[in-house]
């Protein structure tokens, strides 16, 4: 199981941190949003309980294990839990090996963003005829998703080749173009659930085909949600990292600490910081109370590596402004270990050599916080026994139930992105999609 160090938050070890007393008062609170959530249960907790999901993608396995490549095309929820679970669940060579050393599981990109030479160069390092495309777009009406869509679907014809052979849709079970597409070219379709949300849809058909392609124990995924979903319920405050997370974090917010650093000393455990950001901004940062009250709440989120970041951003963490909690992810066992050969005879450089690197880096984690801790400053840590998929799974079950809890703390929906919508019909508006026009701010400035 995953293991949470939460002592380096609390006044007793660290001068800016909170007082038990005043997280126990918090107790009855925390149990009533707890029963809440498991009277309700948001659909992001519902998937893990169905095995509905994991079957709608094994019954596509022989389908995709066909192709070579696969190709995720869609953006923010639609793509971070994929680019997550292939970074932290693969190794970063892993679309450079051979199949045999994939052992034929498929190479896996993703296209998220419309920045031209990004794109192109993906579409040139592989080989269309061997490619399956995967266009997630639970709207089916996202402009960059639908972009690349397009470019991918031109590409596909270009050659020759059958758009329904080369690409699946994941979308809403009946609304969207995608939808409309996919029932007049018979194109295969994996549904997301109306009730998940683009950035709590990591579990769903959303991150799973890619998972599978590459060989990601899926099934382990969902035993490390559940367990993750069941402590939660079940246990007392202290015993419940999902409740502490958000209480916390809640906390220090309301002592300023208004940016949520998350710093992985891990490379592939950086991916999952990407993921938070998007969760934790996305669901939090609101303008109104779910009663409507004008509050513009929000912590922001900041993603950071070690050991790189002690040699760019531990000073400003350490000596600059106290607005920040910093979450530290830590493994206890990396895939691979290197020794530090004995390669000279040299007082200075003695002390490395015959070290592990992984002992060098975690001992730089463990002499940042002790620094932090130094100057009052707040930390946690998330220990992931071993990179796998049960303990990733957790991970993101627990920061989908601490965001879900943070949003009843903070008093706001963080199922709801009215900034990104807006966002997205300005876009369209600008692009010229008709129905859209009174989006089109720059007409409006112009108007005067
Ligand atoms: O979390 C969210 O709701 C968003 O980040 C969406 O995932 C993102 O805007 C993409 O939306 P869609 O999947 O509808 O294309």
């Amino acid at each position: 199981m995953l293991k949470f160090d939460f002592s380096n938050t609390l006044k007793e070890n660290v001068t800016g941190g909170i007082k038990r007393e005043e997280i126990n008062s918090y107790e009855n609170k925390i149990n009533d949003i707890l029963s809440l959530i498991d009277k309700e249960r948001p659909g992001f907790v519902n998937i893990v309980f169905n095995r509905k999901w994991i079957d709608s993608v094994l019954d596509i396995k022989d389908f995709v294990h066909s192709f070579e490549n696969l190709v995720v095309v869609g953006i923010g929820g639609s793509a971070l839990g994929n680019i997550a679970l292939q970074n932290t669940l693969r190794p970063s060579d892993w679309n450079y090996r051979s199949k045999e050393e994939r052992n034929g599981f498929l190479r896996v990109f993703v296209i998220d963003n419309v920045d031209p030479d990004f794109v192109a160069s993906v579409l040139d390092r592989i080989d269309i005829r061997k490619t399956l495309f995967n266009v997630i777009s639970k709207s089916g009406s996202t402009a960059e998703a639908m972009a690349n869509y397009l470019i991918i679907r031109g590409l596909l014809e270009s050659y020759g080749l059958k758009p329904n052979k080369h690409i699946i849709f994941t979308t809403d079970p009946e609304k969207g173009v995608l939808r409309k597409i996919a029932t007049s070219e018979n194109i295969r379709t994996l549904d997301i659930p109306p009730e998940v949300g683009g950035r709590f849809s990591v579990l769903t058909c959303v991150g799973l085909v890619s998972a599978m392609a590459a060989g990601i124990d899926i099934e382990e995924l969902y035993d490390g949600a559940r367990t993750a979903y069941n402590r939660t319920i079940k246990e007392s405050l202290w015993n419940n990292p999902g409740a502490l997370i958000a209480l916390i974090h809640y906390l220090h917010y309301l002592n300023g600490r208004n940016i949520s650093v998350m710093m992985a000393y891990s490379n592939k455990l950086y991916y999952l910081a990407d993921w938070y950001r998007q969760l934790w901004a996305e669901s939090l940062g609101k303008a109104y109370s779910k009663d409507g009250k004008l509050i513009n709440v929000g912590q922001t989120p900041v993603k950071a590596l070690g050991a790189v970041d002690q040699h760019s951003q531990i000073q400003l963490y350490n000596e600059g402004p106290d607005d920040k909690i910093i979450t530290f992810l830590k493994t206890e066992k990396f895939e691979r270990d290197i020794k530090i050969p004995h390669v000279h005879n040299e007082e200075s450089l003695n002390y490395l050599q015959g070290k592990y690197l992984s002992q060098l880096l975690n001992s730089e984690l463990s002499g940042t916080e002790s620094a932090l801790a130094k100057n009052g400053r707040p930390s946690l840590k998330v220990i992931f026994p071993e990179i796998n998929e049960f303990h990733v799974g957790e991970f993101f079950m627990y920061y989908e139930l601490a965001t879900a809890i943070a949003g009843e703390l903070f008093n706001v929906n963080p199922y709801d992105q009215p900034g990104v919508e807006l966002g997205k019909k300005i876009t369209y508006a600008l692009m010229g999609r008709p129905g859209f026009e009174k989006f089109n701010m720059k007409q409006d400035n112009q108007n005067g």
